[in-house]
This record gives C-alpha cells, sequence and structure tokens, in this order.
C-alpha cells in the first residue's frame, strides 16, 4: 500500500461550470445491479432530492468526486474521521499493519492494547470485546442483557437509531423516516411481528413514561438502550436528569442500561458522554472513531457481564474479521492522537466560530445545534425539539431545498436534514467560513 499523496487542493466548480457526468454514469450503472445504487440507504440523497456523487479521494477535510469537484466535508463518513481523511499518522499506522497480515482470524497483541485502552476510558469498564460494526456492537450488548437478566424485552426511544438489527428497527432513526415503508410495528418490512412486539419506544425525555412502563413490565424488561446524546434524528440533547433518571429507574428493576456510544464515543472527550455527565451505565456500544475510519464495534462493561460472553459464558456472539489486525492498528493510532485533551478543545473552538459565523450572517433561522464538533443544522428560529415529534417540517424543507446549491459551491453536507455535521481536527476556520458562506448564499430565496 503506498502513500496518496494529498491532492491538490482544488477551487471548486462554479454553479455553471459544476459538472458530474462521470457520478451520473455510476448512478446509472450501479442502480442496475446495487439496490437504489448503494450500499446504505441515506446515502441515495432521496431526501435532498439529489442522486449520489461517487468519490475519488480525501484528504483532510477535503474529498474529491469522480469528475474531479472537490467539497469540503462535513459528513466524515458518518462521524469516525474525528482526525479528517486518511490522517497521515493513521494511514501510516495501516501501512504498517496491512503487509503483516490483512486477517488472522486468530489473536494478536493489537487487541489487548485496545481492549486495554477502551476499558481505561470508561469508568466501570473491566472488559471489552471486539466486532466488525456498530449494528454488531448494539446486537451482543442486548443479547448479553437478555442472558444476563433471562429477560425479553428491550426499551428504545423514538428516534434513536442504534443499527440495522430486527428488534431495533422499530420507529428508528432518520434512514428510515426518509426512506422505508412502514411495516406493522416495525420501521422496516422484513421483521416478524414477534421480534418488533419485544420492543416498547418511548419518548425521549419522558421519565414519568419510563417509570409507568416498569411499574408495568419491570420484571420482563432486559435492557433499556438509549444514545446518550441522540444524534441520528437530528441532535435531540437529553437533560443529565432523565439519563440520571434512567439509571435509577434500571437499577431499581435489575435491568441493564446500555448507552449506545457508538456516534458520541470518543467524539466530545476521551471516553464517552456518560463520563462527561457523570451517569455510569452497564454497557457502552462503540464503533466509529475507535476504528479510525476502518470497520470495527465493540462493547464494553464489567466482568459480570462481558464475562458471559462465549466462550467463557453461556451468551454467544463470534465473528470471522473481529479484531482485525488493521482496524485494531488504526483504531489504536486514532485513540492515541485523542489521549490529547488540546484537541478536543480545538474542536469545540471551530464549533463556536460556526455558530458566531452564522449568527453574522444576520439570517435568524440559519444557525446549528451544537455539542462540541457536532452540529445539526436546525433551519427555524425558536427552541430546539426536545424529541423526534417536535422537528419543526420548515427546518428540513429549508435544508432540502438548500442542499443542492450548497453542493454546487463545494460544500459536502450529509444528505439528510436529519442527519449532523461532524468537524474534525482537519477543518480549519477557512473551511467554516465557506460552509456558511454556501449556506447564505443557498439561503437566498429560500422562504
Ligand atoms: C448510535 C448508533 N448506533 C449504532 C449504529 C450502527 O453502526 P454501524 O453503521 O457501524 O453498524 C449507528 C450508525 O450510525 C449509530 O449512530
Amino acid at each position: 500500500m503506498s502513500a496518496r499523496k494529498t491532492p491538490a487542493a482544488k477551487k471548486p466548480a462554479a454553479t455553471s461550470a459544476w459538472s458530474r457526468t462521470a457520478s451520473d454514469a455510476l448512478v446509472e450503472k450501479a442502480v442496475q445491479i446495487i439496490p437504489g445504487g448503494v450500499n446504505s440507504p441515506v446515502r441515495a440523497c432521496k431526501s435532498v432530492h439529489g442522486t449520489p456523487l461517487y468519490f475519488d479521494h480525501a484528504q483532510g477535510a477535503e474529498i474529491v468526486d469522480v469528475d474531479g469537484n472537490s467539497y469540503i466535508d462535513f459528513c466524515m463518513s458518518w462521524g469516525p474521521l474525528i482526525l479528517g481523511h486518511s490522517d497521515p499518522e493513521v494511514v501510516k499506522a495501516v501501512q504498517e499493519a496491512a503487509p503483516k497480515g490483512l486477517s488472522y482470524g486468530a489473536c494478536h497483541s493489537g487487541e489487548v492494547a485496545i481492549a486495554e485502552a477502551l476499558i481505561k476510558a470508561f469508568p466501570g469498564a473491566e472488559m471489552a470485546r471486539l466486532v466488525s460494526s456498530g449494528t454488531e456492537a448494539v446486537m451482543t450488548a442486548l443479547r448479553l442483557a437478555r442472558g444476563a437478566t433471562g429477560r425479553s424485552l428491550i426499551v428504545k426511544f423514538e428516534g434513536g437509531y442504534h443499527g440495522h438489527s430486527d428488534g431495533l428497527l422499530v420507529k428508528a432513526g432518520s434512514g428510515l423516516v426518509t426512506a422505508a415503508q412502514p411495516g406493522a410495528e416495525a420501521s422496516s418490512q422484513g421483521i416478524p411481528r414477534e421480534i418488533a412486539a419485544l420492543t416498547i419506544s418511548l419518548p425521549f425525555g419522558k421519565l414519568a413514561e419510563v417509570e409507568k412502563l416498569f411499574a408495568f413490565h419491570g420484571p420482563k424488561i432486559a435492557a433499556v438502550i438509549i444514545e446518550p446524546l441522540p444524534a441520528n434524528n437530528g441532535l435531540l440533547q437529553q437533560s443529565t436528569e432523565f439519563l440520571k433518571g434512567l439509571r435509577h429507574i434500571t437499577q431499581k428493576h435489575g435491568s441493564v442500561l446500555i448507552f449506545d456510544e457508538v456516534i458520541s464515543g470518543f467524539r466530545l472527550n476521551y471516553g464517552g458522554y456518560g463520563k462527561l455527565i457523570g451517569v455510569e451505565p452497564d454497557l457502552v456500544t462503540l464503533g466509529k472513531i475507535i476504528g479510525g475510519g476502518m470497520p470495527i464495534g465493540a462493547i464494553v462493561g464489567p466482568k459480570r457481564l462481558l464475562g458471559l460472553l462465549a466462550p467463557a459464558g453461556p451468551v454467544y456472539q463470534a465473528g470471522t474479521l473481529s479484531g482485525n489486525p488493521v482496524s485494531v492498528a488504526a483504531g489504536l493510532k486514532t485513540l492515541e492522537r485523542l489521549s490529547n485533551p488540546k484537541l478536543y478543545a480545538n474542536l469545540d473552538k471551530l464549533g463556536a466560530y460556526l455558530e458566531q459565523k452564522l449568527a453574522a450572517t444576520g439570517i435568524p433561522w440559519l444557525r446549528v445545534r451544537r455539542v462540541g464538533s457536532i452540529a445539526w443544522p436546525y433551519f427555524v428560529e425558536g427552541a430546539f425539539p426536545p424529541d423526534a415529534d417536535h422537528i419543526d417540517p420548515k427546518a428540513i424543507e429549508r435544508f432540502n431545498l438548500m442542499y443542492q446549491k450548497v453542493l454546487e459551491q463545494g460544500v459536502y453536507l450529509p444528505p439528510s436534514a436529519y442527519e449532523v455535521l461532524f468537524l474534525s481536527a482537519a477543518h480549519t476556520e477557512a473551511h467554516i467560513d465557506k460552509l456558511v458562506a454556501a449556506l447564505a448564499s443557498a439561503a437566498v430565496g429560500v422562504e
């Protein structure tokens, strides 16, 4: 594997000259042989009235499509790339690992090193198990919770997304809001009613509803799973009191509290959102950042739970590529870089700069809801929504109307109004200036 040279920063094409001929040719071919032309639904760009771009390479904060158009990327592979695309140190770690074996299907020292790093980063964690995706991490955490408690029901929150496993596609996140055909109780067809019926979905933020549910069904509830910083249906930040309340209720009823930190893990601090607010769940699920852009997932928690996983215990879980040495090398290097707290302070500063610059446009509705380096464009004035039901359709409509105009100015946003922007260590104030200028210009004429 040879290092890819940093592509020369290309001036984004002016709107009139913006060409996507090569991308369009690939779209035409892809739709014939890949369902919807994409390998993950939101990429189809349907909700922003577009079709996918095909990308050729990326470096730092820039991504370049097959037509040679360069964009400042604020999607950043949906979160893993906190250091930017192809960070040279992470790429070097991958280059050093790859010739030593792409996969062993057997043990290696990197697995021990990353387990140690993850355990240190999460209070109360004593063990970690690696898997290959966030979806897998969540599936495993739920099986563990059911195995540990002997109970069947799980509780999630409306608009939370925890991957695409059967029991969790029940009133799930943005991909389903914009794309799927709702089934009977599930958010996707193909999920047996019997399985969907084991998941109870509650609104965010309403502790009284959680209490009521537990009063009726407590002895049957294996787990409550929540993104402690919900970032899959806009950014629906919850109060610390609510999360503390969940901790209290689950403890009282002997249920397992799972914080799904696939997005928030190592995003705002070295560790998780739970650590930041002082709430310790029983299990934490991770993915994205801990693989530095390579496929990975992990479950961390105490021995009393993780010790139940096969072969130590009776709860089965396995994976051909689990603990993949190349993913682990990328993850370890990423975590090493993140151990510098300045990195998080700088990201927060950049986020604050984004807010200031948006305010300076004088367009009152042009704003984001931001926590650290996560920013959700929410294009209406007034209070931010506490839950998915309160998202103002006007905000969604404005984002969708503006998306293509922003893109044509060389700024790549996640292709859905329900998705958040991710800032990375590779972004600069100049990149933010360009984002804000593109948004302000796209806002002209939008009611
Ligand atoms: C909170 C959360 N959990 C789980 C997942 C699923 O992870 P993956 O896409 O790696 O399977 C995601 C994906 O976006 C996520 O945001």
